[in-house]
C-alpha cells in the first residue's frame, strides 16, 4: 500500500500550478465528446492519486475512461466538460445509482477540476447543468457519494445545490493508510417523488 501514499517528493508539474488560471475567462459547458477524454482522464488520474474524494486506488486509463463515457453515453445519461480557451479543466456526468431497474429514475453524479481551478464557481456551473439537463430527461433524484467526510468542497458545492445530508457510512475506505467515510447526499429532479412519472 506504500505506493498509494502521494510522493510529494516530485516536481510539481506547471499543469497544475495555481496562477496558470488567475486571468482566465468564463469557462464554456458543453455536452462531453471523446476527445475530451484525455484532458478527463488527467484530471481523474490527479484525483486518484493524490486525494480522497474517490476510492479508486490505480488511475484508470484512457481505453478505460472511453469505455466509461461509451457505457454513460448508450445509457442516455448526461456528460459535460467546462473548457477554457479549449483546454478542458473540469467535467460533471451522471450514471445508474444502482443496476437493478426499480432504481431506474435516479442517478449518481460525479464532478472533478483541476485543483488550480477549485473555488471559481466552475463546479457549480458543471452541477447546475448537470441537475438541469437530468430534470429535463426525466430522472426523479440525484444521489452523490462523497468520498470522505473531511471533503469540504464537494459537501459544499452539493449543499448549495440543494442536496441534502442523508448520512454517513464511517470507515468503509481504506486509502493513503487511513480509514474513509463516505457521505451521503441526495436531491429530488423536477416533481421527485411527488408524482408517479410514465416509463
Ligand atoms: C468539489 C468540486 C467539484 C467543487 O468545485 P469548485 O468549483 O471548487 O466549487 P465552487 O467554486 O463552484 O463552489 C460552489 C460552492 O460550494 C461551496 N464550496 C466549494 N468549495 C468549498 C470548500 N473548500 N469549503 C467549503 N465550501 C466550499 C461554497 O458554498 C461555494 O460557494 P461560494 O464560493 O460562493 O462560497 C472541486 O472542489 C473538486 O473538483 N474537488 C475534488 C474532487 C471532488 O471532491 N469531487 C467531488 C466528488 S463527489
Amino acid at each position: 500500500m506504500a505506493a498509494l501514499v502521494p510522493d510529494m517528493t516530485e516536481s510539481v508539474d506547471p499543469w497544475w500550478s495555481a496562477d496558470i488560471f488567475l486571468s482566465m475567462s468564463a469557462p464554456e459547458i458543453r455536452s462531453a465528446t471523446e476527445a475530451d477524454l484525455p484532458a478527463i482522464t488527467e484530471i481523474y488520474a490527479h484525483a486518484v492519486r493524490y486525494g480522497t474524494a474517490t476510492f479508486e486506488l490505480i488511475p484508470p486509463d484512457l481505453a478505460e475512461m472511453t469505455r466509461r463515457f461509451r457505457a454513460l453515453m448508450d445509457g442516455g445519461f448526461p456528460y459535460f466538460a467546462a473548457s477554457v480557451e479549449g483546454d478542458v479543466i473540469g467535467y460533471a456526468y451522471a450514471g445508474p445509482y444502482r443496476p437493478r431497474p426499480a432504481y431506474r429514475f435516479t442517478v449518481e453524479n460525479s464532478v472533478y477540476l483541476k485543483p488550480s481551478t477549485h473555488r471559481r464557481g466552475i463546479g457549480l456551473q458543471l452541477m447546475q447543468r448537470l441537475l438541469a439537463e437530468c430534470e429535463a430527461r426525466g430522472y426523479r433524484q440525484m444521489i452523490a457519494v462523497i468520498g470522505d467526510s473531511a471533503n469540504a468542497g464537494s459537501i459544499g458545492v452539493h449543499t448549495k445545490c440543494g442536496f441534502q445530508m442523508v448520512g454517513t457510512h464511517r470507515h468503509v475506505g481504506l486509502k493513503f493508510g487511513r480509514w474513509l467515510d463516505t457521505v451521503m447526499m441526495q436531491r429530488a429532479l423536477g416533481e421527485g417523488g411527488s408524482t408517479v412519472p410514465k416509463d
